[in-house]
């Protein structure tokens, strides 16, 4: 049997993302295993949902650090003590800095409810709705130094005519649920080449 890959889930907050991600493997969608959840904000409901699925949690707060480099450089040598593979960002609103990326170069995917390159940043779903889009969705992509750039993974987009923004938002949820794992599969899928830190293309 082929080993699983471990992965590390970074989030902020409710964390339905990373539950989907925990059932993902669970279920055997992904032949991976959510080794730890590392989270910015210690009273966010996704540490229950750790909590609850016997997932470790390495929860900190920014500013209990001199700077970024420094907690970041925390949260390496906590990855490695798990063996982490790659990295999932699912709902991590803080910008990766250079430590991480360094040492997870290839290795992080994020999730972003928005067709990159449109609608970048912390707000997607309120600026598109603000520009009054009829196309919404949701990008998987491997992250770079630039904010929401890197290789695109995987997309999926719905038409939307209406104008209740809690039922996009619920129907963004509803596709990045079974996004994430299906782009995880295909990160997998040349997982050999992540691992020896080659560059990879996805077409
Ligand atoms: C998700 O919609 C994710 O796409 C978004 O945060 C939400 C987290 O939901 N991420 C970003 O906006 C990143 N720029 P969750 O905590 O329920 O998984």
């Amino acid at each position: 049997m082929n080993k699983k890959t471990n992965i590390a889930v970074f989030a902020s907050g409710n964390g339905s993302n990373f539950e989907a991600l925990v059932q993902a493997c669970k279920n055997g969608t992904i032949a991976a295993d959510i080794r730890i959840l590392v989270c910015d904000q210690p009273n966010a409901y996704c540490i229950e949902r750790a909590k609850n699925h016997n997932v470790p949690v390495f929860a900190f707060k920014a500013k209990e650090f001199t700077d970024k480099a420094h907690y970041e450089t925390e949260i390496c040598r906590i990855l490695k003590t798990y063996d982490i593979e790659l990295i999932c960002l699912a709902g991590y609103m803080r910008i990766v800095g250079h430590t991480l990326l360094q040492a997870y170069d290839g290795k992080i995917l994020n999730i972003h409810p928005a067709l990159l390159p449109a609608f970048k940043g912390a707000h997607a779903i309120d600026d598109a709705f603000r520009f009054g889009v009829k196309v919404f969705g949701v990008t998987v992509h491997l992250i770079d130094d630039t904010i929401d750039g890197g290789t695109i993974v995987a997309q999926r987009a719905f038409e939307y005519y209406g104008n209740d923004r809690n039922e996009v938002e619920a129907k963004l949820h509803e596709i990045e649920h079974q996004l994430y794992p299906e782009a995880i599969n295909i990160i997998l899928k040349t997982q050999k080449k992540i691992i020896h830190n080659e560059s990879i293309s996805i077409c």
